[in-house]
């Protein structure tokens, strides 16, 4: 199960609450979205901007809002989650949907020009630029996340990336000529593996959000599909493992029944019932191909998820639902 805490930010009270309702539906995985355009929400020493900067987003009426976990924090809510058997797996999402990091230092972006920590929800043009300044950045980062989390598994994100700034960009445009990359979506191939590949050098494997295997695919990633199962699929017929997430069953951000608000025009309802039959297997896969899908998961992303009530009110009971169909053998 995973929670975004970028969009709307939850103390760390509520989430061992939240790990508390996951173990008691069998859940054994916590994906923390910890970062996105709206918010960076993990303390990261060597990169104090990060918080000071990043965490806090001036809304349309001029409040302030925002938080963040100190490493304390995580190191607590860590140790609370292995108490009930639940590995954390943190998510920094990269190089789109980053507009936060921009704002905090703006030489990771393409344009060099300073940003503000974005107050509306969506896909935002400014994303990371593929130098190594950049990479060394990263690098530094998922040092401290690595030895924050024990997790074997560290998502690094990769949806919702235009690639307009990439492709107007002189260094991108130079290193598509030296690396031979004939794409947007290369050139974020070539931005994750840099990154899968240094988290490999630690022993971790990444997880990346299904439209990040666009542009290729590297055989140590794990495949997290949300769109529908297709991309889980064309990871599966690869030989990668991969987690289902397909957002018509398991985005609990989305409404349950009419009685709901439908918050925008693409979400579907997901009533229990609908998620009662959620299968992370594949109907188009063969019995061996299926055994590559290592597990299924839903979100709770947190644009329309404003405050604790909301958060239980979209989590249960569709997460009883969700435990019993993950049961299943
Ligand atoms: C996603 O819902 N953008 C992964």
């Amino acid at each position: 199960m995973h929670l975004d805490v970028s969009r709307h930010f939850f103390s760390k009270e509520i989430v061992k609450q939240y790990i508390d309702t996951l173990a008691k539906y069998q859940l054994n995985y916590f994906h923390w979205h910890l970062t996105d355009d709206q918010g960076w929400r993990i303390e990261i020493k060597k990169y104090p901007k990060l918080t000071e900067v990043g965490a806090w987003r001036k809304e349309k009426d001029s409040t302030t809002y925002g938080g963040f976990y100190t490493q304390d924090d995580v190191h607590e809510i860590v140790k609370y989650a292995s108490s009930k058997s639940i590995t954390v797996i943190p998510e920094i999402d990269l190089p789109g949907h980053s507009t936060a990091a921009i704002a905090a230092y703006p030489f990771l972006g393409c344009t060099g020009k300073p940003v503000s920590v974005s107050n509306r929800w969506g896909i935002h043009k400014d994303i990371l630029c593929p130098t190594d300044t950049t990479f060394h950045f990263l690098f530094n980062v998922l040092d401290e996340i690595c030895a924050l989390f024990p997790s074997p598994y560290i998502h690094i994100g990769g949806d919702e990336v235009p690639k307009q700034q990439w492709m107007q960009n002189p260094f991108c445009k130079q290193l598509m000529k030296e690396k031979n990359l004939k794409s947007g979506e290369q050139i974020q191939h070539y931005f994750m593996k840099q990154l899968e590949d240094y988290l490999l050098t630690k022993g971790r494997r990444s997880i990346m959000w299904g439209e990040a295997i666009r542009g290729g695919i590297n055989d140590s990633t794990l495949v997290m599909s949300w769109r529908g199962k297709g991309a889980g699929i064309k990871g599966a017929k690869h030989g990668n493992q991969v987690i289902m997430a397909p957002r018509f069953y398991c985005y609990f951000d989305y409404p349950q029944t009419a009685k709901d608000k439908k918050h925008a025009w693409w979400m579907t309802y997901i009533p229990v019932k609908k998620v009662e039959r959620f299968t992370p297997k594949s109907k188009l896969l063969s019995a061996e191909q299926n055994k590559n899908i290592i597990g299924g998961e839903a979100t709770l992303w947190t644009e329309y998820v404003t405050n604790e009530k909301e958060l239980w009110h979209q989590l249960v009971p569709r997460i009883a639902a969700l435990g019993k169909a993950l049961s299943k053998p």
